[in-house]
């Protein structure tokens, strides 16, 4: 079966938005403590950040990263973070049933944040804590000097503000799970309260309210209705966060790009509905700050319980198969199409919790399956993301039917003379052939054509072998009369560069 597009530069969405290219680092299981940083590991650095981590992390191509939580967020007192670290508070954390020790915090995320070359996104306790404690932190954070929590921060050796521009108003406070967590009302206002506040210290802030926790939130909908009525004009972004598992069904699983892309639909109506009724000139977004494969069914994601509270236990340590990256490499290929509205995301997480980056205290650091789509997706997509005319034809996989196989996004950059189209084959049965008027482009020729594909779909990176199955070159890329082609596999991510 064929595939057609047309990649022509005169029809654009929008930019190429660094920000698509986010991730995520928890207080979670091993994700700080063994997975950014880890003082005792051989290759730990003055800081104890481990160097391996920031050399993956820089490799991955993420721009910004998400800190501290998630749920962790929700009970969390940025202060025990702070100050001479044999001083510092060990706490319980409720979210996962884990003792906290504290020996990293705000200072220590800003510097690492500085070595990875990341912008820092902040998320403020909304659950447990309130306005109060956003003000403080962001006087912490932001205010280069003079004040009593500005000079506290110079005092643990931070010199200048970090100037973080994004922050988000709490973490799924839709959510039954979340320590405090509120009705759309209750959060609402809290929200707005906040954002009044923390804008009176500093106006230019790009503040995220919270939206769903997911498309199947039986609140969805009516929870962005309520909480933009009452934030619409002072944040600027709304968070979706959504998650994909495989249940067996590889057809079904490999539709998750196209539920992404409903979800973000959903959301576009329900953030311009509010603008609607309100006749306000502003447009809110989307911040996609949680987006991942999560096998959240699977003991993986078991939590401690009773009087168990361990530091930095083994939690969410899915290991992913190509077919997962896949799916990472389509829900990339989704959020890029939809630039227009999506203007932030992070892949949650980035070390050791449902991640890109794997680490062994004390040893090794390894790359799952979902790292190279990602990593070359950030490396190569620049410029402005194209409207493509995709004529495909049709899959169904469990409850989702009659969706087209090719999910495809084209960037093109005018100033590197290249066009880069990204492709992905959401069949798990059937080869597609990828037709590709590309005469708009000049005379080009294929510079690059890399596939993401296993004769088992289901072949898994570890530690000791992470580099038997990598992107490979796809020999039957070819440009001839205007016309690209290229066969590409059932299930599999393909990147095309043409110049
Ligand atoms: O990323 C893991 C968890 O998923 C986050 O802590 C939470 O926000 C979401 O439910």
């Amino acid at each position: 079966a064929a595939a057609k597009i047309t990649v022509d530069p005169s029809f654009t969405v929008g930019p190429v938005r660094r920000r698509t290219f986010g991730a995520f680092v928890e207080h979670l299981g091993r994700c700080v403590y063994t997975g950014i940083f880890e003082p005792g590991h051989p290759d730990a650095d003055v800081d104890g950040f481990r160097k391996d981590v920031l050399e993956l992390t820089r490799e991955l191509g993420v721009s910004t990263v998400r800190y501290p939580g998630g749920n962790f967020v929700s009970g969390y007192r940025w202060e025990d973070g702070v100050g001479p670290a044999g001083r510092r508070p060990v706490r319980l954390d409720l979210a996962w049933h884990s003792t906290d020790p504290n020996t990293v915090g705000v200072d220590e995320f800003a510097k690492w944040s500085a070595k990875a070359g990341v912008e820092p996104m902040m998320a403020v306790n909304l659950g447990t804590r309130g306005l109060q404690e956003a003000l403080d932190l962001l006087e912490y954070c932001n205010i280069d000097g003079g004040t009593a929590l500005s000079e506290q921060r110079r005092a643990n050796g931070a010199a200048d503000g970090y100037g973080i521009r994004m922050w988000c108003l709490g973490n799924e406070m839709d959510g039954p799970w979340q320590i405090g967590h509120k009705d759309a009302l209750e959060y609402g206002r809290l929200a707005a309260d906040t954002a009044r506040g923390m804008r009176m210290i500093d106006p230019g802030l790009e503040l995220v309210a919270c939206g769903s926790s997911g498309p199947t939130m039986p609140t969805f909908g009516e929870w962005e209705r309520v909480v933009l009525s009452e934030t619409y004009e002072l944040v600027d972004l709304v968070s979706a966060h959504q998650y994909f598992e495989d249940f067996g069904d590889l057809q079904e699983h490999l539709t998750a790009g196209h539920r992404m892309e409903a979800f973000i639909r959903d959301l576009v109506s329900h953030i311009d509905h509010v603008k609607s009724v309100k006749k306000s000139t502003k447009q809110v977004n989307i911040s996609f700050d949680e987006w991942n494969v999560w096998h959240m069914s699977r003991d993986e994601s078991k939590v401690p319980t009773g009087n168990d509270w361990p530091v930095a236990p083994v939690l969410l340590e899915d290991t992913y198969t190509v077919a997962d990256a896949v799916v990472v490499g389509d829900l990339l290929v989704t959020l890029l199409r939809n630039t227009g509205r999506v203007h932030s995301a992070s892949l949650a997480q980035l070390v050791n919790v449902i991640a890109p980056i794997m680490t062994e205290p004390g040893g090794r650091s390894w790359k799952q399956t979902t790292f190279h789509p990602f990593a070359l997706t950030s490396r190569h997509a620049s410029g402005t993301v194209l409207q493509l005319a995709v004529e495909s034809p049709l899959v169904s996989g469990g409850t989702t039917a009659d969706i087209a196989a090719l999910s495809a996004v084209a960037t093109f950059d005018a100033e590197k003379g290249e066009a880069v189209v990204f492709a992905v084959n959401r069949s798990a049965t059937d080869a597609l052939t990828l037709d590709a008027a590309v005469a708009a482009l000049g005379n080009v020729r294929v510079v690059e054509a890399l596939t993401y594909a296993n004769k088992d779909p289901y072949w898994q990176a570890s530690a000791d072998d992470s580099t038997s199955v990598l992107p490979s070159e796809n020999g039957t890329a070819r440009v001839a009369g205007g016309q690209l082609t290229a066969e590409l596999p059932a299930v599999s991510w393909s990147m095309i560069r043409l110049a």
